[in-house]
């Protein structure tokens, strides 16, 4: 059965059992500026699960295109996908745990044709939140799962939430036996060797989590969650979703095309491409934060690998057109923005190819070096100085060193990066993770954002209002400063107008060294003076900012994107705190 067929059955089985069939939301959620995109059918569901009407019904049904990225280093093996599709059924307050039960062990077993022993089923074991569910299992056992194939887990397994709050509550889930020889005598459905595949997940949502306690919802919910992509595979008996009709195609032409055998990167090129289409289908355009950086990382990654493959670059908008030739019926979106889609892609891969070569040149130069000096290992200053030179993103210099039979330890590039965040009051919270040159250039542009930031409260509260500490993620930013009161939506609204408006105007941010002492002199803005060494770095901003700062800073104001305040709350005596987003440009 192919995916689309998969997907129409469900749609029409549920139609059946009297839910409304509902349109699949964007990629990139409405109104929602707290998450990046959409990473389950619930998510734009979320007000209708607290107990709001929703204007077709309780019992709804769709496929919700999703995203999920923090697994992005994963992709490549034989199963992590970012882009994938999930079919979902909803129960506002409707049917619960009996009936979500029969309609999943009959969609399975009469309309995709399982057969019933293929199918194992967990359940939540219960602890001080929330009790054992041995109503689920009851129903599991009056659908026809017998005992020995009921298990139960605890939250780790059988507990969902998107994130750290909101609607939740235990979940049963549905496995598929591959038919695979057990990996031990206790091997289980929790057990990740390939036998058991999960395929379902029935939330039984009544709990709401905040501040890490649970309250009742004042409704009874059930959210499922089916994985297209994995249930494609199975049906159908292969061993991945990239044999399937979604990728076939692709990979086919990607091997025919490839001048290296490398099937990690040909999955990487042909998932990578699927995920960056649908972004850029639902509106998603590359930029150096939030969403758009997570574009741009895609196909960063994806040109990379096209190199690493020694695919011609040039065949890239055949290989779109290939992919979108595949995928427009499912997604008819596609087709309707074939152009801009080539467009945006193409543009972007050859921008990331001009940094590419500058940096390799600048590579290419220091392994000669090397090499005359007989020495075979890269170290963690170089690889980290090419990085903040030239933009040369640290696992490609790693990739690069390798070909060339050098040796680097990029855990010394992470105690490098790591120092640097700190000397320039970076969070130390951030996690080093494969694509930290990436990640850092969100986290830089929040950097500059503080700057502009302190200046602009400056200007609206009074030049004694001073900076009283920083802590930045890739998602956002916090910023303490002193201020007797709390401040006016006037204040804050000034504040993001003045912030926004230097954005606007592209102002340089330059740096230069100093002793410490000309530095105040200069006038220079500094928050704790005896921590800087002698020597000091300074960074300029127009002619609006001047801070010491250990840096690093975007070169120019406009590629911060929109500046918007998110909260403002005090954070101790006499100390505010505002918290502050860059939205996509
Ligand atoms: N919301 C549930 C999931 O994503 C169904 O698994």
């Amino acid at each position: 059965m192919k995916a689309i067929e998969i997907r129409n059955k469900y749609l029409k089985f549920f139609e059946e059992h009297g839910h409304k069939v509902i349109p699949s939301s964007p990629l990139i959620p409405e109104n929602d500026p707290s998450v990046l995109f959409t990473t389950a059918g619930m998510q734009p569901l979320v007000p209708y699960l607290l107990g709001q009407k929703h204007p077709e019904g309780t019992r709804l049904t769709d496929y919700q295109k999703c995203l999920r990225t923090n697994d992005i280093d994963e992709v490549g093996d034989n199963r992590h996908l970012t882009y994938f599709e999930m079919l979902g059924n909803w129960s506002l307050g409707d049917y619960f745990k009996e009936e979500s039960i029969k309609l999943s062990y009959d969609f399975l077993t009469k309309e995709l044709g399982i057969p019933e022993e293929r199918i194992s089923v967990t359940c939540f074991a219960g602890d001080s939140d929330c009790p054992k569910d041995e109503l689920t299992a009851s129903c599991w056992e009056k659908a026809g799962i017998p005992k020995d194939r009921i298990y139960f887990y605890g939250k780790e397994d059988n507990w969902w939430i998107a994130g750290e709050e909101g609607p939740c509550g235990p979940d049963t889930e549905m496995f598929y036996d591959t038919g695979k020889p057990k990996c031990s005598p206790d091997c289980q459905p929790s057990c990740d060797c390939g036998k058991y595949v999960e395929i379902w997940n029935n939330v039984f949502m009544e709990y709401y989590k905040k501040d890490g306690k649970y309250t009742k919802l004042t409704q009874k919910n059930v959210d499922t969650g089916l994985g297209l992509e994995r249930m494609t595979m199975l049906l159908q008996g292969k061993e991945t979703p990239f044999d399937t009709e979604l990728f076939k195609g692709v990979m086919d032409k990607l091997k025919e095309l490839a001048k290296v055998d490398d099937i990690a990167s040909i999955r990487i090129v042909a998932e990578h491409m699927r995920s960056s289409m649908m972004i850029i289908a639902d509106g998603g355009r590359p930029s150096n934060i939030d969403r758009g950086y997570i574009l741009r990382r895609l196909i960063r990654r994806m040109t990379r690998h096209l190199n690493k493959l020694q695919v011609d670059l040039k065949e890239l908008p055949n290989l779109l057109d290939l992919n979108i030739d595949i995928l427009k019926e499912m997604y008819p979106e596609l087709e309707s923005q074939r152009q801009e889609i080539k467009e945006v892609i193409n543009a972007e891969k050859d921008k990331f190819m001009r940094t590419l070569n500058n940096g390799e040149r600048e590579f290419n130069k220091v392994i000669n070096k090397l090499k005359s000096q007989n020495i075979d290992k890269i170290d963690g200053k170089t690889i980290f100085n090419l990085y903040e030179t030239y933009g040369f993103p640290p696992e490609v210099t790693k990739d690069l060193a390798t070909e060339n039979g050098f040796k680097v330890d990029l855990s010394e590039v992470e105690k490098l990066f790591k120092e640097h965040q700190e000397k320039s009051r970076m969070g130390s919270d951030q996690k080093f993770k494969g694509g930290l040159a990436e990640q850092n250039e969100k986290t830089i542009a929040y950097h500059t954002a503080t700057h502009l930031l302190n200046a602009a409260l400056k200007k609206v509260i009074g030049e004694n209002s001073h900076q009283r500490g920083s802590n930045i993620t890739v998602e956002r930013m916090r910023f303490d400063f002193n201020c007797d009161h709390k401040l006016t939506d006037e204040e804050k609204q000034k504040v993001e107008e003045i912030v926004n408006e230097w954005i606007k105007e592209d102002l340089p941010v330059t740096v230069e060294t100093m002793q410490k002492e000309d530095a105040l002199k200069s006038g220079a803005e500094c928050m704790f003076i005896e921590k800087y060494p002698d020597d000091v770095t300074v960074y300029t901003i127009g002619n609006i900012s001047k801070e010491l700062c250990g840096g690093p800073h975007v070169k120019h104001t406009g590629e911060l994107g929109h500046f918007k305040i998110v909260k403002e709350e005090a954070s101790s005596q006499g100390v505010r705190r505002i918290k502050a987003i860059l939205e996509e440009k």
